[in-house]
């Protein structure tokens, strides 16, 4: 059974855009290569150099990057040949993916709040992706929905993030520091365990849902959750 979730915070998003400000402000500088001397690679979890890589979307033609922070897993997709977007509300991480990778091609980086986007854009994607991204931050009875109509019907949507803390399921809040001092922010994330996405996902029109723990690189640290879902036929 699962809690209730979005009833109680019906639009999140405006409270969720600074504490991101204030995240991406304490960014250090994105690594310029992986421990194989590549400049564009792809990651799901928190460590670098770990865990499954791109292959787990296939080879989608066109792709949809939900919170795409510095923009490197999207610009490894466009350098793979995918006509690819990356979309994130930060004005702080969006001009930097910008910046760093603005000129490969077929690669286009929206700063845009993801439900918004979802709404306005008449792209259909063959695969849509968030690693520790917007998925994370969005309730989901909101998100999939609109995520759900921008997906192709041979579509796949990947998202990762960090499993919740036993008994702490749906919405929850945080607060988050900011560089230079000042009051925190509050941040807002959904946590659910794989049996609950499964139901979620399910209930949003997808199926063949496959969900995968991946310990991290010392497992004493926290290990990052992997669900992958295809629309179910219409
Ligand atoms: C933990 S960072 C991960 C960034 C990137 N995916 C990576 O793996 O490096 C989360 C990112 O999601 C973005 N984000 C969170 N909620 C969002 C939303 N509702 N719409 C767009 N971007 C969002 C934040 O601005 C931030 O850049």
């Amino acid at each position: 059974m699962l809690p209730p979730s979005g009833a109680q915070v019906p639009d999140i998003a405006p409270v969720n855009r600074d504490p991101w400000t204030a995240f991406a402000d304490r960014q250090p500088e994105p690594s310029t290569h992986n421990a194989a001397g590549e400049t564009t690679w792809f990651n799901w979890t928190q460590y670098p150099d770990h865990g499954p890589g791109v292959e787990l979307l296939g080879k989608p033609g066109t792709v949809l990057d939900l919170g795409c922070g510095s923009g490197r897993n999207t610009a490894h997709l466009a350098v793979r040949g995918a006509r690819a977007v990356g979309v994130d509300f930060s004005p702080v991480m969006l001009p930097r993916a910008r910046e760093r990778w603005g000129d490969v091609p077929g690669l286009s980086f929206v700063q845009r709040e993801a439900v918004d986007f979802l709404k306005e854009t008449d792209t259909l994607f063959d695969a849509i992706y968030s690693v520790r991204g917007a998925v994370w931050f969005t309730d989901p009875d909101v998100l999939l929905p609109l995520l759900r109509t921008r997906l192709a019907p041979h579509g796949l949507l990947v998202f990762s993030h960090e499993p919740p803390i036993e008994g702490c399921y749906g919405a929850q809040g945080t607060y988050v520091r900011r560089k230079n001092g000042g009051p925190p922010v509050p941040l807002v994330r959904w946590a659910h365990t794989p049996e609950q996405w499964r139901e979620i996902l399910v209930r949003h029109g997808f199926d063949r849902v496959d969900t995968e723990m991946v310990d991290a690189p010392d497992p004493a640290y926290v290990p990052t959750m992997l669900v992958r879902a295809a629309p179910s036929p219409n």
